[in-house]
C-alpha cells in the first residue's frame, strides 16, 4: 500500500466544543448557527452577541439557550429583558451590553472558541481578548488584522494556547492547501475575486452604479452589506491581501489576485517545485464555517455540493478596480496605513449606503484620507486606535 499523508492518526474528539458566536445575526453569524444545528453532537451555543436585531437574537436565543448574550447598549438589553424569551430561557442566563461585554464574553472561561463575525474594527478588542484567555478563534473579522496585523500576532506569540483558523472563504481556501506542508516551501499565494456586481457595467457608468445595483451580489448573495459593496468597488480583495500576508507571513509581492467570476476557486498555493494546490468548493460559507470551527476535522456537511464546470481566470483590471492597488500601497506603507484605509473604507462604504457619496467617490475619498495620512506605529491597541479614529473623522468630513 502506498504511503499516504491521511490524517488516520489523528485522534478524533468526541468532546462538545462550547462557543460563543459574536455577531450571531450577521450573515456569517447566521450561517455559523447552521452549522451548530448540523452538528449538535459536537458544539454547543453558550454565548451570543449581537447588536440591534433583537427579534432575530430572542428566537435565536429560545433555541439554543445560551448562559450569556450581548447587545449594542443598555436600550436593547433592557428591551431584551422584558420580552418573553427573557421568562422562557432566561433563568441564569446574563445580558449585557456594550464593547466591554463583548471582550468579557470573548474571554469567559465557559467559552471554548470565539467566532467573531462582526463587521469592522469593533472585532478587535474582542479578537485580543479571546487569544488572550488562550481560545480557538474562528475569524471572519478580516477588518481586524488588516488594522491591527502586528498586534494579534503579538498576542497569538504571547499565548501559544490560542489558535486562529481563518474563515474567509480565500483564507480557508489557502489554509487548507496549506495542511502539511512546510511555510517555507510556499513561492506564492493566489486569491480570487468574483469582481463583485458591477464587473460586467460599461466603465463609464460605474462611478453613478446604485446601490440596488451594487448590493446585487452575483454569486454571493447573502452576505452583509458593507462587505457586498466591498466586493464591487474590490477593497475586500485588498482587505484580503493585508489579511494574508498577516496570517500566512507572506510577502505582497508573492501574493496575487485573479478576477474567477464563479466563485468555485477560492484560493491558490503554489510550492517551490511549481505544484499549485486549490481549495474548490460552492459558493457556501457554511463549509470554510464548518471546517474553522470544527478544526482539525473534516466532517459531513449536507450542504450542496459543487457541479465541475469550465471555470476561468482573468487578470484584474486596475482602472475597473484601482481599490487593490490602494490596498498593496497601505500594506506595504506598513504602520497605522492599513487601519487608516480600512476605517477610511467603513466611513466610506457608510456614505454611499446613505445616498452621501457617489460609487465613484469611495476608493478616491480612501486615497485621499490615505495619503494625507503619515503612517506611524501601530504596536498597542491605543496607537491603532487613534489611527482609526483620525481617519473616520478625515473620511467623514472631505
Ligand atoms: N458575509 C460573508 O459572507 C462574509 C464572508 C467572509 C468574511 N466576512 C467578514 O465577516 C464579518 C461579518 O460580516 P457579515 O457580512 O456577517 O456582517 P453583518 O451581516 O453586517 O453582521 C454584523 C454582525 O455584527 C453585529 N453588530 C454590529 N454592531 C454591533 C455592536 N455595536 N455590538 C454588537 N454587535 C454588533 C450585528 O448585529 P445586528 O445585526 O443585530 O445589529 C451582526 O450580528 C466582516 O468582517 C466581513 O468582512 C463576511
Amino acid at each position: 500500500m502506498v504511503h499516504t499523508l491521511f490524517l488516520e492518526n489523528l485522534s478524533l474528539s468526541a468532546e462538545i466544543i462550547k462557543l460563543a458566536i459574536l455577531g450571531a445575526t450577521g450573515s456569517v453569524g447566521r450561517q455559523a448557527l447552521e452549522v451548530v444545528r448540523a452538528h449538535p453532537e459536537r458544539l454547543k451555543v453558550v454565548s451570543l452577541v449581537a447588536g440591534h436585531n433583537l427579534a432575530l437574537l430572542e428566537e435565536q436565543w429560545e433555541e439554543f439557550q445560551p448562559l450569556s448574550l450581548a447587545v449594542a447598549d443598555s436600550n436593547s438589553a433592557a428591551r431584551l429583558q422584558s420580552r418573553p424569551a427573557a421568562k422562557l430561557g432566561g433563568k441564569g442566563c446574563h445580558i449585557l451590553y456594550g464593547s466591554q461585554a463583548i471582550s468579557q464574553i470573548a474571554a469567559a472561561t465557559e467559552v471554548d472558541m470565539v467566532l467573531v463575525a462582526l463587521s469592522g474594527i469593533l472585532g478587535l478588542a474582542p479578537t485580543l481578548a479571546a487569544i488572550r484567555a488562550g481560545k480557538k478563534v474562528a475569524f471572519a473579522n478580516k477588518e481586524t488584522l488588516v488594522a491591527a496585523g502586528p498586534l494579534v500576532l503579538e498576542a497569538l506569540r504571547a499565548e501559544p494556547a490560542a489558535i486562529l483558523c481563518p474563515v474567509d472563504s480565500e483564507h480557508s481556501a489557502l489554509w487548507q492547501a496549506m495542511w502539511g506542508e512546510r511555510a517555507s516551501t510556499v513561492r506564492r499565494i493566489v486569491i480570487t475575486a468574483s469582481g463583485g456586481a458591477l464587473r460586467d457595467m460599461p466603465l463609464a457608468a460605474i462611478d453613478q452604479a446604485a446601490v440596488s445595483a451594487v448590493l446585487a451580489h452575483p454569486t454571493w448573495p447573502e452576505m452583509g452589506r458593507k462587505i457586498t459593496v466591498d466586493s464591487a468597488t474590490l477593497m475586500n480583495k485588498a482587505l484580503e491581501v493585508i489579511e494574508a500576508h498577516y496570517l500566512f507571513g507572506i510577502p505582497y509581492d508573492a501574493i496575487s489576485v485573479v478576477l474567477h467570476p464563479q466563485s468555485a476557486v477560492h484560493g491558490l498555493v503554489e510550492f517551490v517545485d511549481g505544484s499549485i494546490k486549490a481549495q474548490v468548493g460552492p459558493p457556501d460559507m457554511r463549509i470554510p464555517l464548518q471546517i474553522a470551527l470544527l478544526y482539525p476535522e473534516r466532517q459531513p456537511a449536507p450542504w450542496e455540493k459543487l457541479e465541475l464546470a469550465n471555470w476561468t481566470f482573468a487578470p484584474i483590471d486596475p482602472e475597473r478596480y484601482p481599490a487593490l492597488e490602494l490596498g498593496y500601497q497601505a500594506g506595504r506603507l506598513g504602520g497605522t496605513a492599513p487601519a487608516v484605509l480600512n476605517a477610511a473604507n467603513e466611513i466610506a462604504v457608510e456614505r454611499f449606503l446613505g445616498g452621501e457619496i457617489a460609487f465613484g467617490e469611495i476608493v478616491s475619498l480612501v486615497r485621499d484620507v490615505l495619503f494625507s495620512h503619515t503612517p506611524g506605529s501601530a504596536d498597542t491597541l491605543e496607537e491603532v486606535l487613534a489611527a482609526d479614529a483620525w481617519a473616520r473623522m478625515a473620511a467623514g468630513s472631505k
